[in-house]
């Protein structure tokens, strides 16, 4: 019998998560605070989150244990499936072995509940009463609406302006959980009030999304912020992903030759592989290839600069040294809301620059066209974002193929697209163009970075 799916059982789920900053040859360089230039302190940090998300937003340690409260709710939806996508393989007819990770089993069906469950919980536990973050595509502020719900706290969702319209189930979603949906940028705060100003029929962006979710967290003795990527503990808490994929190719008796991974601020790509990147680090492991996908239209690994720059448009955020294409950039309004975002983990960032990472941009009509063959192959439609992964994941297939060789291919179907199906439909239609951009825009954006040091 061909085994398609590899399952752990609820007690085989990790009780740690995985840092990579354990193994890294060289450290990440520091984050410096936004107003003065200097080195940032956990104090500085405090108004934004609690103290034990700081310490693991700095910690060397290898291995975090995963609360036991978290671990419980973990297991509402944990350990997620491995797939053999062996019709898919057969689709293409391909000599490669081709697995995905499905992390569209969550309440939210991505990734991200794998941060927002803890998230809520440190918050909860040091007093929090209101988180207030930005969401994109609306995966993570329907991640944080859920954690919210579980744990009892109100929760304050910026949503990017195109985003809020584009996906109105997104919203209504979110509600349903308790939280409350703000369209971004929006008069409810200094920054959104000055972004309209001069851009009324402005869209939103992450950026300026972030910068309201921060302005009205630092208000506030009670409310702190959530981030849904980029932030070193974000990256560590999907961690989960990869440690699971690992014990689960051990009962395929397989091992990667190649992971593919689409990358917004980096952190379903880090979940899947930073295990595997340790292992290599570590001398266990050595033939293995890295693949960050993210869109052509927002090419911030492939064509961004690697510099220090701020987290968000209206620099409330410290500044990190990260891929940026600058914190005016406004990407347009592609379907993958969830990859329109100017910047990169820097953690990723430094391991793209350390040559470990191959970074590769695709545009949104190629990623969809590998979406749709994926779902008429494997039954599952992709989440926008995801199609990143699977156009990168066929390629090297397709690669194979051509030369004749059987590789080994890993990718992670980060969500499902259930909510997207206004992107599948103008797509089907013929709606959606794809959109590069010109070094002159990317270099008027880029002139903005900031000047350190
Ligand atoms: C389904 C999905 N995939 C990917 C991403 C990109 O984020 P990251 O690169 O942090 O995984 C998002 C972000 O909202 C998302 O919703």
């Amino acid at each position: 019998m061909d085994t398609i799916k590899y399952l752990l059982s609820e007690n085989q789920m990790p009780d740690s998560w995985y840092n990579i900053q354990a193994d890294l040859p060289e450290p990440m360089p520091p984050v410096l605070h936004p107003g003065t230039g200097k080195l940032i302190t956990p104090g500085d940090l405090e108004p934004l989150f609690p103290m034990q998300l700081i310490e693991q937003e700095v910690s060397t340690e290898r291995f975090i244990e995963i609360p036991e409260q978290v671990q419980s709710i973990y297991r509402q939806w944990r350990p997620t499936p491995l797939y053999r996508a062996r019709r898919l393989e057969k689709a293409l007819d391909t000599p490669a072995k081709i697995y995905y990770k499905y992390e569209g089993t969550s309440p939210a069906g991505s990734h991200k509940p794998n941060t927002a469950i803890p998230q809520a919980y440190y918050n909860k536990i040091a007093g929090t009463k209101r988180l207030t973050t930005e969401t994109g595509a609306g995966q993570w502020g329907s991640s944080l609406a859920v954690a919210g719900a579980f744990f009892g706290l109100d929760v304050e969702v910026y949503m990017v302006k195109v985003s809020y319209h584009q996906k109105p189930y997104r919203r209504a979603f979110m509600e349903s959980y308790g939280a409350r949906v703000i369209a971004s940028p929006s008069n409810e705060t200094e920054s959104g009030r000055k972004i309209l100003q001069e851009y009324p029929n402005s869209t939103g962006s992450l950026g300026i999304a972030i910068s309201e979710a921060v302005e009205m967290a630092v208000q506030d003795a009670e409310t702190k912020y959530a981030l849904g990527s980029v932030l070193n503990h974000v990256l560590l808490h999907q961690t989960v992903i990869g440690i699971e994929t690992l014990a689960q190719l051990e009962m395929a008796g397989d091992y990667p030759d190649i992971i593919v991974g689409c990358t917004g601020g980096g952190s379903n790509f880090a979940g899947i592989a930073f295990p595997f990147i340790g292992a290599k680090l570590r001398g266990e492991k050595q033939d293995i290839n890295f693949v960050a996908v993210e869109p052509a239209a927002c090419p911030t690994l492939t064509k961004g600069k690697y510099a220090y720059d701020f987290g968000d448009t209206a620099h409330l955020t410290p500044m990190v040294k990260m891929h940026t294409l600058g914190s005016t950039f406004i990407p347009t309004g592609i379907h993958a809301g969830g990859l329109r975002y100017h910047g990169m983990a820097p953690l990723l960032s430094h391991i793209v620059e350390l040559g470990l990472v191959e970074p590769k941009a695709y545009g949104q009509l190629d990623c969809f066209a590998a979406g749709l063959s994926f779902a008429r192959a494997e039954g599952i439609l992709p989440a926008p974002e995801a199609n990143h992964a699977v156009k990168g994941a066929i390629d090297e297939a397709l690669r194979c193929k051509e030369e004749g060789v059987s590789k080994t291919i890993l990718f992670n179907l980060c969500g499902h697209g259930h909510f997207d199906m206004q992107a599948y439909t103008d797509y089907q239609a013929g709606l959606l163009v794809d959109l590069e951009y010109s070094s002159e825009e990317i270099g008027m954006a880029l002139a903005g970075l900031p000047v350190v040091g």
